[in-house]
This record gives C-alpha cells, sequence and structure tokens, in this order.
C-alpha cells in the first residue's frame, strides 16, 4: 500500500506538535520541518499544513518563506499565523484586532455545503488564540466561517485546494478539529490513511535491513520502552548481527537489572549484562552536587559502554533508540532547546569519538505510537507500560552525596511504593512515580525507643511527554498504607511525606 506523507512547515508555535499528532492519529504519516530548512524532497509530500506562530505579519522580521511552489500546487491548509501569512503573501490585508482573542469561540459557517465541513455541526466550538486578524481576505479568498469576533475564520482560494482557518485545529478544545483535518487531509488532498504501527515496523525493518546489510549493530539497552522496542525492530531486521549491552549502574530499582535482563534473554535478544556499580559508585564517591553528579554518570557510562562496544569486532553502527520528540526539538525554528536545566544523561547520547555510523529506527515517532508499535511487535505490556526511568537513576533521587547504604534504602523504599501502586491498580494510572531519600533525619518514636532516622517523599506525577506535570491526588487509604508498609519494613526510615508540587515550578526529579 503506498504511503503518502505531509509536510507539516513549523513557524514556531507551541502547538505545532499537536498538529503532527493529530495528523498521526488519522493514521497519516507526517513531518515537521521549520519554515526556513524545508525538506529537500519537498515534492513528494502530497499535502502541506502551515503552523501557527508567535509572530505576527506586521513585526519587523516575521517568518515569510516563498509559497509560490507550494500554493495552488498542492493541497495546502493554513492554521492561525499561517492563515494570516497565506492572506499577506497573497494580496489580503492582516491587521491587529480590537481584542486579542484567546480561548473558546463557535463556528457560524457561510458555506456550510463544503466538504471541508463535513460532519461538522453549526456552532462547533473551536480554539482561538490570536492578536492579529484577517481583514481582507487574499485574492480569489472566498469566506467559509465566521466566529461572533472573527470575520474570516476560514476561508479558501477559489481553484485551489487551498484552505485556511484561523482557529486551533489540533487542540483538544477544537471538538471537530480532528474531524476538520480528516476532510481536508483524506477528502480534499486525497492523502491514503496507511500509517499503522504495523506498516511503521514493516517498513522500518526493510529500512534497516537495506541500510545495515551484514553489518553488525550496537545498542545500549536501558530498561526503558524506546531502547527495548528500538532493539526489537533491529532483532527483527538483523537477527544476532544486534549485540545490546545492558549496564548496571548500581543505581537501578530493586532487582531491575537481573529481572529486565532476563526478561530481554527471554525475548531472544543478544544482550550482555554489564555490572559496572562499583565504578559508578567510585565515580560518585564525595559528591553532592546535581549537576556534578549527573556529568560523573554520563562520562562512566561512556567509558564503560565504549569499553563494551569495543570487544564486539566490527561493529559499525551504534543503535540509539532517539524519538521524534528530540529530533523536532533539536531542529526547532528557534535552533534548539532553551536554557539548560538539568543536564541529561540516557543511553542514548553517546559521543561523536566512538566512529559508528548511526541508526535511529524511532526518530520519526512519537513516544504513544513507540509503544503501539511495541505492541504490535508483541513485546510484553508491561514492560511496555513501565514509567519512565531516568538514565542517572536513584542517584537523583537521593539528595546530597550517594552510598551503597543509601542506595539501598531507596531500593527499599521505591519497590514497596511501586509494588502498592501495581496491587492497588493504580499503576497505570499515574504516568511515573517513584521514591526520594532526603538528606534529613528527624526524630520518630518506635516501641519506647527514639529514633533519628531518614526521610523519604514519594512523588507520582500525571503528564503526557514529562514537559509540565501534576502531582495525583493518591486515595489517602493508599498513602496511608504505603506509607506503615515503609516504615515497618525499611530499617533506616521513620518518616514519609508526599510531594504535591507540580511542573513547573517544580521538576518531576528532585535534582
Ligand atoms: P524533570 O526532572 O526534568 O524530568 O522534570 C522530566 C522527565 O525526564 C526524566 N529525566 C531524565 N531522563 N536522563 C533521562 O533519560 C536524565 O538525565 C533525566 N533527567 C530527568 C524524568 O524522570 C522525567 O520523566
Amino acid at each position: 500500500m503506498q504511503q503518502h506523507n505531509v509536510l507539516i512547515l513549523d513557524f514556531g508555535s507551541q502547538y505545532t506538535q499537536l498538529i503532527a499528532r493529530r495528523v498521526r492519529e488519522l493514521n497519516i504519516y507526517c513531518e515537521i520541518h521549520p519554515y526556513n530548512k524545508p525538506p529537500k524532497n519537498s515534492s513528494d509530500f502530497k499535502a502541506v499544513i502551515l503552523s501557527g506562530s508567535p509572530s505576527s505579519v506586521r513585526s519587523e522580521d516575521p517568518p515569510h518563506p516563498d509559497l509560490s511552489e507550494i500554493r495552488g500546487k498542492k493541497p495546502l491548509l493554513a492554521v492561525c499565523y499561517g492563515a494570516q501569512y497565506l492572506a499577506h503573501f497573497s494580496g489580503g490585508l492582516v491587521g491587529q484586532s480590537n481584542t486579542r482573542e484567546y480561548g473558546r469561540a463557535n463556528l457560524s459557517f457561510v458555506k456550510k455545503e463544503e466538504v471541508f465541513f463535513e460532519n461538522i455541526s453549526v456552532g462547533s466550538q473551536v480554539w482561538m488564540s490570536h492578536s492579529d486578524t484577517i481583514k481582507e481576505l487574499p485574492t480569489g479568498g472566498l469566506r467559509l466561517a465566521s466566529t461572533h469576533d472573527v470575520e474570516n475564520a476560514a476561508y479558501k482560494i477559489l481553484g485551489e485546494d487551498t484552505y485556511a482557518i484561523q482557529f486551533h485545529p489540533e487542540v483538544y478544545h477544537s471538538t471537530d478539529g480532528k474531524q476538520l483535518l480528516e476532510n481536508f487531509l483524506v477528502k480534499i488532498a486525497g492523502v491514503a490513511q496507511t500509517f499503522t504501527p504495523d506498516s511503521f515496523a514493516e517498513s522500518t525493518i526493510k529500512d534497516i535491513q537495506a541500510k545495515v546489510g551484514d553489518d553488525k549493530v550496537v545498542l545500549g539497552l536501558s530498561g526503558g520502552v524506546d531502547s527495548t522496542v528500538a532493539a526489537v525492530l533491529l532483532h527483527k531486521a538483523i537477527g544476532t548481527n544486534l549485540h545490546c549491552i545492558f549496564v548496571n549502574n548500581g543505581l537501578l530499582r530493586k532487582n531491575e537489572f537481573s529481572d529486565v535482563l532476563k526478561q530481554y534473554e527471554g525475548m531472544g535478544l543478544n544482550v550482555k549484562g554489564v555490572d559496572a556499580s562499583g565504578r559508578f559508585m567510585k565515580a560518585l564517591a564525595g559528591l553532592s552536587d546535581p549537576e556534578a553528579k549527573r556529568k560523573a554518570i554520563g562520562n562512566a557510562f561512556i567509558e564503560v559502554f565504549d569499553a563494551e562496544a569495543n570487544q564486539i569486532s566490527d561493529a559499525k553502527w551504534l543503535a540509539q533508540g532517539t524519538i521524534y520528540p528530540d529530533v523536532i526539538e533539536s531542529v526547532s525554528v528557534n535552533g534548539g532547546p532553551s536554557a539548560t536545566i538539568k543536564s541529561h544523561h540516557n543511553v542514548g547520547g553517546l559521543p561523536d569519538f566512538m566512529k559508528l555510523k548511526i541508526v535511529e529506527p524511532l526518530r520519526m515517532i512519537f513516544k504513544d505510537e513507540v509503544r503501539r508499535v511495541g505492541a504490535s511487535l508483541g513485546i510484553d505490556k508491561e514492560l511496555l507500560g513501565r514509567h519512565p526511568f531516568p538514565g542517572p537513576g536513584l542517584a537523583i533521587r537521593i539528595l546530597g552525596d550517594i552510598t551503597p547504604e543509601k542506595v539501598a534504602i531507596l531500593q527499599e523504599v521505591d519497590a514497596v511504593f511501586i509494588n502498592g501502586l501495581k496491587t492497588s491498580g493504580l499503576y497505570d494510572k499515574v504516568w511515573q512515580a517513584g521514591a526520594i531519600l532526603l538528606p534529613v533525619n528527624s526524630v520518630g518514636v518506635m516501641g519506647d525507643e527514639r529514633t533519628y532516622e531518614k526521610v523519604v517523599a514519594l512523588r507520582a506525577v500525571e503528564s503526557t511527554d514529562g514537559m509540565t506535570a501534576d502531582w495525583v491526588n493518591l486515595p489517602y487509604e493508599f498513602l496511608q498504607k504505603t506509607s506503615n508498609d515503609i516504615i515497618n519494613k525499611v530499617k533506616g526510615v521513620n518518616r514519609v511525606v508526599y510531594d504535591i508540587s507540580s511542573k513547573p515550578p517544580a521538576t518531576i526529579e528532585w535534582e
């Protein structure tokens, strides 16, 4: 079956990734590219979407690409700033609106009979977020819909498959937004809905075979979803030429190294478990600054991994579990990530000196798609549903310096908490959970004895991508039982607190 691609030209809107997600939900493949770095194969795309932007066409240096290669030649949907820019570019007029329009509005149709509006009801709620408005339509423009405050909420250009909307169809609050995208992409542009987890897995396996041939590939497994799905895809493509390395940094969850290693072996992966706990502990000795700890772990990992990879003779490729949000971020309109809050370490970020070519089978899909691809490959549901766990592991959940004793205490506390979530049916309702060992002792009483022991914090958050998060309202009964279990079972802890901070302003991990 033929796969059609949709090109999303990004003008820097915070919602651009959401457009891609909605399009993917329609089983349509799409790619985001910055408007100023369009892909070389633009002509292969079946339709184009222009995103919104924080800019105004009236500002000094707004995004102003030449649309003449696209407009009228390919089906085009322009969203928000895209719609304004299209008007501005094509002889219309954009000016400041009298009021800044932000929030819900309702559509009234001027041309309800348009295919563009099929299955969309009168009064449909849409989400507006703009301060400019289209005062005059471009040459050939035909108004299709208005809202109370926005006369030109939707228009098309006669004689072309060119449509423009002032509102954001990609956000959840535009209730028929996905239908509208489907009307445009499927009914107007004729894009095939053939992008499914199965089709992705099948074509990716073929691509890997063509790219890698009979070469050997090295991959660092972390126990997480991304590296596991990447490994299974590669394994299906090249079998035992895939060499996986799973490093125990001594900062994993209780029994995680042996349990996950067994699971990997059961899946038929060619995996070597390397216990380097001692080396990591040494690298961390005496360090208590969060960034220093992160860097020490990152460096130790690179050394261990490099030494192991060198033992695999003739390895030519390094496979990484990079996923699409990382790729979008690194080539974004604004040129990449903003201020470094925390220097991340994960098994993906290995340095150039390894001189290996890179293969990244997941670089074009989102996290939820990775899970669905994993399911279609038959990977165990429990493994696919695992909470995210940071590369530096428990080291960034032990505040201050790290000792083997502290790691052991936190592993026990974490195990009580996580197992409790599982047995109470709460694990899958939480995006991420873990325990944090605080660098303070507090006074308690056990039996008739005074105690002076450690305090632990529990953290459970809801999120979709880790960028923002809110604490989970876990039932009091659950917290009560968990707190009792921890204090009774884990020697050295006499107090449990629950973290009720959202991100921002806090972060998910404490360090
Ligand atoms: P923060 O603490 O920045 O965490 O709110 C957001 C998400 O990222 C995870 N995290 C990491 N993952 N290497 C990783 O692979 C890291 O160094 C790292 N630091 C934080 C964190 O667990 C959460 O899911």
